[in-house]
């Protein structure tokens, strides 16, 4: 984004240019307000957009994962799984007790992705999986007991939206979050890692491939029958829920013994009635995927820091907000990440000196103790907006489930599982995604019959389910 930046900025009196700032945080705050109407809006056009995705229409692409059980909670065995996300890759390998011992074991090594191999080719990225995972196999842990030999089965948990048609099978559609592997869209991600863990001389094969809300969705089960939906709020963000086969008009014919089956809504794609602002249209012009994504962009950890920085730069620019020069640094895209927002946010001292010291430390920027006042209220205003919008899209799930089923999501206790390191990690945008949902139905129905679990051990937890087949004996 080019600031607005006149050639007469050293003429301007200091007055002028801190009410140039005071004016973009009043108009910022205006546009990112999130009002109960506005929230009630959002939530029921998520609620339309999923109706309309399940009928093939238009809407979101409420992609059907061939996941029709949950898990009991009694299942027991030796699982492996493998997890591309966002930022990191896990591969794991985990020992399930069943009811009375739960997760007995578990071991897993998890990764950050090379940048550079978030825009290599297919074959690149998939052998960098198939090499974590055969380090893996290779360390001898008695605990885990591993067979050797034995021709292995493993989950594998895909991030991105992939279209299925099969619970072993499946297209990449598109890449989101700043990927942009060459080659795979089209492309079944499923052949493409079994052919690496071949080359790799690994002999296992991928026997369920599920998205990271379907996991989560299945593995919180595994530990709560009243796991109703599933959230991921991190890098990027879906959301999941278990529909009725006959509700999905899109899957007309297809045979299933339970009658349900779980849904990734990826919701990331929703674009209905958000409060948007110039900043995140400048920010989703220069992203790789223009005008995608736009749910994603408002509300989830990659985006909320570089949203920051674009006001930031434009406050720099016409309002003088770091003195009369702009950061060079401040035009480096993504050089505030959003843990930086929410480190900043944490600062409770009187002279906000973990403000300044970060803002020095990340972008050399120098601030004056009102500065740092200024950072905060635009970064609390990007983040109320972020955790308000995700409070209103969980809403329109319950909604839309409730609607079809009176008393299946308001009758009862449910439960919201969410998994990913911005809910985990950001107590301010907990807060102002829970006071959104409480907003919205009320703070009674809310306290008393929606629970949000966060799947915290982060070694053994969410992505556990039935559907990583086991290479011992199970249930
Ligand atoms: C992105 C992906 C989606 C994934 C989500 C959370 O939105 O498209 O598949 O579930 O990120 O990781």
């Amino acid at each position: 984004i080019k600031p607005r930046f006149t050639t007469m900025v050293s003429l301007r009196s200091d007055a002028v240019s801190v009410a140039e700032t005071s004016s973009i945080l009043r108009k910022l705050k205006e546009e990112c307000a999130t009002p109960l109407p506005v929230l009630r809006q959002v939530a029921d056009a998520m609620s339309a957009d999923m109706r309309a995705g399940l009928a093939a229409a238009h809407g979101l692409p409420m992609i059907p994962s061939f996941v029709e059980d949950l898990p009991t909670g009694n299942e027991k065995g030796l699982f492996y799984a493998l997890d591309l996300g966002g930022t990191n890759f896990r591969v794991l390998r985990v020992q399930l007790g069943g009811k009375d011992e739960r997760v007995v074991a578990t071991d897993f090594d998890q990764v950050s992705i090379p940048p550079q191999l978030m825009s290599a080719t297919c074959e690149e990225l998939f052998d960098f999986i198939a090499l974590g995972l055969a380090k893996l196999a290779a360390k001898d842990d008695d605990r885990l007991n591993l067979s050797p030999g034995k021709k292995g089965e493993i989950g594998f948990t895909f991030s991105f939206p992939v279209r299925q048609t099969s619970i072993d099978s499946g297209i990449l559609v598109k890449w989101t979050k700043g990927f942009a592997v060459s080659g795979a869209a089209g492309r079944d991600v499923v052949a493409c890692l079994n052919e690496a863990m071949e080359r790799q001389g690994l002999d296992m094969r991928v026997s369920a491939l599920v998205n990271d809300a379907v996991a989560t969705l299945a593995g919180a089960e595994y530990w709560d029958n009243d796991v109703a939906v599933a959230i991921i709020l991190g890098t990027g963000t879906n959301a999941c829920y278990v529909e009725q086969i006959d509700a999905i008009p899109k899957l007309q014919g297809h045979v299933s013994s339970s009658g349900k089956m779980i849904i990734s809504t990826e919701w990331g794609a929703f674009s209905k009635r958000l409060p948007l602002t110039e900043f995140d249209r400048a920010m989703d012009a220069a992203s790789i995927n223009p005008g995608e994504q736009i749910f994603e962009k408002t509300i989830s950890g990659m985006y909320l820091g570089e949203i920051v920085r674009l006001v930031l730069l434009e406050m720099a620019a016409t309002g003088e907000l770091f003195g009369k020069s702009i950061p060079e640094n401040l035009y480096t895209p993504f050089i505030l990440g959003t843990p930086d927002l929410c480190a900043m946010q944490q600062d409770n001292s009187g002279d906000l000196q973990g403000v300044g010291s970060l803002l020095y430390d990340k972008a050399r920027v120098e601030s004056t103790f009102s500065a740092r006042k200024t950072v905060l209220e635009v970064c609390d205003t990007i983040v109320k907006r972020g955790g308000s919008l995700a409070g209103a899209g969980i809403v329109g799930i319950l909604q839309k489930m409730e609607e079809d089923s009176k008393g299946v999501i308001f009758g009862k206790r449910t439960v919201v599982a969410i998994d990913g390191g911005l809910y985990e990690n950001y107590p301010q945008y907990r807060t102002y995604m829970q006071d959104s949902v409480k907003e919205l139905i009320g703070s009674e129905k809310s306290n008393n019959l929606i629970r949000f679990i966060l799947l915290q051990n982060r070694q053994g937890k969410t992505r556990l389910a039935k559907y990583y087949v086991p290479l011992e004996d199970s249930e």
